[in-house]
This record gives structure tokens, sequence and C-alpha cells, in this order.
């Protein structure tokens, strides 16, 4: 069982919702998080604690907003993509609330990690991986300049459901993203 989206190639997202605003997340978003979080499966007071941790944790951490509540996050952290292997920036949790689905968000909270990584970390090679099967995450994905490096059961410690996961490198400079936003953020590092 997975929560991946239905598969629709030839329907095309909205770019113009104004609307949404993305922004760094705060402290006192941990329950607005932990709800967006929560579109996954289970409970917001079940991810309370873990969306402390990531605010506290993750060098850039963004959130999208409309009307004050949080319908969508993304981040990025130093993880071991291999067991022993050294930390590499790898994308974190890409999510966005059901309601508000193909109208650019992800793109824009995407982009707008990338832009901070690459403000803040010029030239270091960012990653993301993907369940195989996750055909709308990996096109979305290509559409920010990633591309496949290698396919296997487990990356970064996920044994991904299926069998087989994909990693991604992003490969074109951030001039070259379809959407951006000015996303003032803070970097851990
Ligand atoms: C995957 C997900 C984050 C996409 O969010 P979104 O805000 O709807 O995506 P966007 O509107 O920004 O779409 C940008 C691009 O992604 C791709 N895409 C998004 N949803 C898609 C779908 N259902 N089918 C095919 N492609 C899709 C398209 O290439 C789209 O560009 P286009 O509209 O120009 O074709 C969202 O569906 C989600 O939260 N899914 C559940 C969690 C998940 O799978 N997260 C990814 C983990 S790696």
């Amino acid at each position: 069982m997975t929560d991946f989206v239905d598969y629709e190639p030839n329907v095309h997202s909205a770019r113009s919702d104004e609307s949404v605003k993305i922004r760094p997340v705060e402290s006192a978003d941990a329950d607005g998080l932990a709800a967006a979080m929560a579109v996954r499966g289970g409970t917001a007071e079940e991810y309370r604690d873990r969306a402390l941790r990531l605010i506290n944790r993750l060098d850039v951490l963004l959130i999208a907003e409309t009307d004050g509540v949080p319908v969508g996050w993304c981040g990025i952290q130093k993880f071991s993509i291999h067991p022993d292997a050294e930390p590499e920036w790898l994308i974190a949790g890409l999510t966005v609330v059901p309601e508000l689905r193909r109208r650019g968000i992800a793109a824009r909270l995407l982009g707008g990690v990338l832009d901070a990584t690459a403000g803040s970390a010029p030239n270091e090679p960012i990653f993301s991986v993907i369940n195989a099967r996750n055909l709308a995450s990996i096109d979305l994905h290509q559409q920010l300049g990633f591309s496949e490096v290698g396919r296997a059961a487990t990356f970064a410690r996920i044994d991904f459901t299926g069998g087989e996961g994909i990693l991604l490198r992003c490969s074109r400079s951030p001039d070259a993203y379809p959407v951006r936003d000015v996303v003032e953020f803070r970097f851990n590092v």
C-alpha cells in the first residue's frame, strides 16, 4: 500500500497560485507541519515530535502556506546515501496536501530548496531518492533538473516498497529551474 498519486502525465499543473506562499519553517509551525506530514498516513499528533526534530535538524526546511495553514513541505539535509559513505545533500520529504495538488506547489518547494542549497553550498551535488513506482515524483524531479544515477532496493536507509528505488542527482544550474520563489532561508551548516 502506498500513497503515490495516480500518474497523469497528460494533465498539467497550474502555475500562478499567488495565494500560496513558500517560506522557511519556524518553531511555531510544528503543529501545522505535523498536519501536512500526516497526509501521507497517520495523525498530526503522531508526527509532532518528528516535525520538531526536522525543524531543529534540517539545513533548509520550507513550507507552502495558504491562509496561515501549511499545505506542503520540503527540506534538505546531509545524509549518507550508502552505508559508511560520506554524507551528501539529500532532499527530504516533498509533500503537498491532496486538495492543492497540481498547482505547481511541489515544483516551487523543490525549486526553493535547490536555490537555497545552491546559494549556500555552491557546486555541491544534490541528490534525491524516490520509489521507482512514484512516477509523478520522478517527472517532477526531472522537470527541476534531476536525472537518474542509480537503482537499488535501499538508499539512505530506506527500503523501498515494491523493492526498487531510484537515486537522482540534480545537474542543472539554478538559473535553469522553471519556477523560482524568492525565499529568505536559514542555513545551519
Ligand atoms: C508528488 C507531489 C509532491 C506533487 O505535488 P504537486 O504540488 O501536485 O506537483 P506540481 O503541481 O508542482 O507538479 C509539478 C510537476 O510534477 C509532475 N506531476 C505532479 N503530479 C503528477 C501526477 N499526478 N501525474 C503526473 N505527473 C505529475 C508533473 O511533471 C508536474 O508538471 P506539469 O504539471 O508541468 O506536468 C504530490 O502529489 C504528493 O504530495 N504526493 C504524495 C507524496 C509523494 O509521493 N511525495 C514525493 C516523495 S519523493
